[in-house]
């Protein structure tokens, strides 16, 4: 039997650090202790904002932690990430677009604190990059909107409409920036550390109408996203 999967929510999950690792020699377990460290300095500077940060142990920062030359190194690597993987999975050509990074934040969450559910409005790709958790610290959640089954949905691994990742230090994760997602409390007595970002990419010289052939790839496999199980109910890879 042949399964299509429609309208697949893709979320990019890689490490500096940990499996699945990117293999970046200058994001080190040292440099995100520089860049706990510099948070720390940015919360004495910033008393912050809330926005969906909840509890008075949460801080968030204001935007431009893209500016900070602490940072620097990280956000070039982030959109590395992006130009090399992300956008040619989606199906462009590397330097055939531009990637605007539209806003990005600090995070500490202590004892207690927690995201509500939101959206990350008017950007095509958000993140967050974990700088210092050990993976207790609160999960982020990503919520379905879409309610693919109305009135009844059996308890089924693969009908599955709230997915948990936990924070771990060096962990990238990249989503849409339409899915709903919060952050769950953390309950320990240690303070999670992330970054937070928005970002925009723009096919070069794009125009609405104009035949964009020569910045996509011709050569995606599978992308109708169809795939064979066998009689276990099993996809064949
Ligand atoms: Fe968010």
């Amino acid at each position: 039997m042949a399964v299509k999967l429609m309208h697949p929510t893709y979320l990019f999950h890689t490490s500096f650090l940990h499996d699945p690792e990117d293999k970046c020699s200058t994001m080190t377990e040292e440099y995100f202790g520089l860049l706990k460290n510099e948070m720390d300095a940015m919360r004495k500077r910033d008393t912050g904002r809330n926005v969906s940060n909840q509890e008075k142990t949460s801080w968030q920062s204001n935007d431009g932690v893209d500016q900070n030359p602490i940072f620097i190194g990280a956000i070039r690597q982030i959109k590395r990430v992006v130009r090399d993987e992300v956008m040619p999975f989606f199906g462009a050509r590397k330097n055939c677009f531009n990637i605007d990074f539209h806003n990005s934040w600090a995070n500490i969450n202590g004892f207690g604190a927690w995201n509500s559910p939101h959206l990350h409005n008017g950007c095509f790709y958000s993140g967050a990059m974990y700088i210092h958790a050990d993976g207790d610290e609160g999960d982020i959640n990503f919520i379905d909107k879409d309610p693919k089954v109305v009135g009844d949905m059996p308890a089924v691994p693969r009908m599955n409409d709230n997915v948990r990742i936990p924070p771990r230090t060096g962990d990238l994760l990249m989503f849409p920036s339409g899915a709903m997602h919060m952050v769950a409390p953390n309950l320990t007595d240690k303070e999670r550390y992330s970054i937070s970002f928005n970002f925009n990419v723009r096919l070069l010289d794009y125009t609405i109408g104009k035949d964009c052939d020569d910045m996509i790839r011709k050569d995606i496999k599978n992308l109708d996203n169809i795939w064979h199980i066998d009689d276990n109910g099993d996809y064949i890879y």
